[in-house]
């Protein structure tokens, strides 16, 4: 698969990164269906688990953007391998975005590794389970 123009978007917010706790700076940038990029970085709480991670920050972008579905998207750490989403975020990518809709893992010195959010998760928990929730 071919290396996407939304790495270097990663990499930019990734700068913004506020992660005084872990170290650990982290960015995501997606294009949206509508053909928008959105980006969002890993914002830390002193209440550790309060922060949001960088994934999270983009879909957030992007809902306020008014956008609606990922059509793709990178994440960006200073890693030795690259930095696969973690549980939670592959739940909220799998709700914004197909099973086919490819997440490339890049880190800073340049490598990459290319999978889909159907791939991260599958199996998802989705809205057809709740059918008798009121
Ligand atoms: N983090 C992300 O932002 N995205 C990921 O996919 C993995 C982890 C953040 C959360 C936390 O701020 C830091 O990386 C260390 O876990």
């Amino acid at each position: 698969m071919a290396e996407t123009d939304l790495i270097k978007d990663a990499a930019a917010v990734r700068e913004n990164a506020h992660a005084p706790y872990s170290g650990f700076k982290v960015g995501c940038a997606l294009r949206s269906v509508e053909g928008h990029v959105h980006r969002g970085c890993n914002v830390e709480n002193v209440a550790y688990p309060e922060g949001t991670c960088a994934e999270a920050g983009a879909i957030a972008a992007m809902i306020a953007a008014g956008d609606t579905r990922i059509a793709e998207l990178a994440v960006i750490a200073d890693s030795p391998m690259p930095v696969p989403p973690c549980g939670g975020c592959r739940q909220k990518l799998a709700e914004f975005a197909d099973g086919d809709v490819i997440v490339t893992m890049a880190t800073t010195s340049g490598t990459f590794e290319q999978t889909s959010v159907g791939a991260l998760l599958p199996g998802q928990f989705n809205a057809a389970h709740m059918v008798k929730a009121p």
